[in-house]
């Protein structure tokens, strides 16, 4: 029995999917603890591919038990669309297969709303680039009490009540401060009760069940969404999404006690990207950075948004290993840096002539924050065919080396292309010794 973590250690979209399609072979019960569908996770399974919003990347396999636990904002209406979608490709969805948390917060019409509306209110430079999927606003209506959980959608009675006293106050916001369309109580109650009759049969403690999951000797994976420095409380705070999406995030988020929890893998991309707003030190401006935007087809899996790009920017890996108590690292797209000739990585930031190993935590530091880089010599093979270390140049193998210095913790496993097969397992966090 063993109990994995993997989290994202930069801005989002490390590899997580396919790090947990991988992983997941070995895993009984995958869990979704936090997030919604701002995130997008991509999987490519003999050269298919996939791309998970809600239900957790596991389901793939067709035979594990997958969880959307209570720190997870759910979009009915998407986890809908993304289970027929799984079922025009011959997967079905069931509710043997699937289980919600009676405490999972809904994302509501009026939350999609609120989210367009605050982000075109918001002047340039002040814009976060949400993913527009009403992240924020179901975060919040959660946070003040006022939010509608799945255990609240099986009752209809209880179900109209928090509706209608929600959109009293939502629709005063539209109206008078936003000046955009009101919503209809109607409406969305219909909505809404067709996707409580479909989402019944998945609704579940999922506390208790992967208690039960655990004390049977289970194998339990929790997914992590987006990144370490999106985190609400230590990202580059306001340019981050409104959950914890630290490994402590887990817990939280699912109901396991810390206790309980064997290992924390952090997926970290050779380099760094970013999208939507905010800081980000090592982006880079120039031909390298559309080199690696191009060689890394760096566009959002949700959003199609072009992602950012720069170099590997290690105050953020040891800010990543220390905030989630990382145990083994997991380095992606290493394939991504060949042909780039000399590598470069932060190994700590200048901010108006102070040095700094951590990232501030004043906004405008960190806007500011200038990164002082160890050179690394690059190099020109193609590692797509790689399939142990051993086949790695051994230039490669001195950049992993130097990202393990810098993180301080070993690497577990090397991905060197998108597909399942292009992956090198060092160290298997369910093989327990
Ligand atoms: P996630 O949000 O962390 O799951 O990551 P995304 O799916 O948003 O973005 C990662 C992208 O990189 C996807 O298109 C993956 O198919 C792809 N990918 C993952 N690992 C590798 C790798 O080692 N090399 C290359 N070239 N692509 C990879
Ligand atoms: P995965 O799980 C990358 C970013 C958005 C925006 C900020 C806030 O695929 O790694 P939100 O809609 O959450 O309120 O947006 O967070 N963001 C992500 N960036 N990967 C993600 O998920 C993200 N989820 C949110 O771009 O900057
Ligand atoms: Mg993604």
């Amino acid at each position: 029995m063993a109990t994995t973590v993997v989290i994202g250690t930069q801005w989002g979209d490390e590899g997580k999917g396919k790090i947990v399609d991988l992983l997941t072979g070995h895993a009984d019960v995958i869990v979704r603890f936090q997030g919604g569908n701002n995130a997008g996770h991509t999987l490519v399974v003999e050269g298919k591919k996939f791309i998970f919003h809600l239900i957790p990347s596991g389901i793939l396999y067709g035979d594990k038990l997958c969880a959307i636990g209570n720190g997870v904002v759910l979009d009915p209406k998407v986890l809908i669309e993304e289970m027929d979608e799984l079922a025009a490709n011959g997967l079905s969805v069931t509710p043997e297969h699937l289980k919600i948390s009676y405490n999972t917060h809904l994302i509501m019409p009026y939350h999609r709303a609120m989210d367009h509306a605050r982000e075109a209110a918001k002047a340039e430079g002040k814009k976060i680039g949400t993913t527009g999927r009403g992240i924020g606003p179901c975060y919040e209506d959660k946070i003040v009490r006022n939010g509608i959980k799945i255990a609240d959608l099986l009752d209809p009675e209880l179900f109209r009540d928090k509706l209608e006293e929600n959109l009293k106050y939502k629709n005063f916001l539209f109206k008078e401060l936003f000046g955009t369309d009101t919503l209809d109580a109607d409406g969305i109650y219909a909505e809404y009760q067709k996707y409580a009759e479909k989402l019944a049969p998945y609704a579940a403690n999922v506390s208790v069940l992967i208690d039960d999951a655990r004390k049977e000797g289970k194998n339990i994976l929790f997914e992590g969404a987006q990144g370490t420095q999106l985190d609400i409380d230590h990202g580059t705070y306001p340019f981050v999404t409104s959950s914890n999406t630290i490994a402590g995030g887990a817990c939280c988020g699912s109901g396991i006690g810390p206790s309980k929890i064997d290992t924390t893998l952090g997926i970290c991309k050779a380099y760094t990207t970013r999208v939507g707003e905010g800081p980000f030190p090592t982006e880079l401006f120039d031909e390298t950075g559309d080199k690696l935007q191009k060689q890394g087809v760096e566009f959002g899996a949700t959003t199609g948004r072009r992602r950012r790009c720069g170099w590997l920017d290690g105050v953020v890996l040891q800010d990543a290993v220390r905030l989630n108590g990382i145990d083994g690292l997991v380095v992606t797209k290493l394939d991504v840096l060949s042909g780039l000739g000399g590598l470069k990585i932060c190994k700590a930031y200048d901010v108006e002539g102070r040095k700094f190993s951590y990232m501030p935590a004043n906004i405008r530091q960190a806007q500011a924050a200038r990164p002082v880089y160890r050179d690394i010599e690059g190099w020109e093979d193609d590692l797509s065919g790689a399939r142990s270390i051993e086949d790695l140049p051994l230039k490669a193998r001195n950049y992993l080396r130097a990202m393990e210095e810098i993180a301080g913790v070993p690497i577990s496993i090397v991905s060197v292309g998108p597909g399942r097969e292009q992956t090198l397992l060092l160290r298997n966090p369910f093989e327990t010794e």
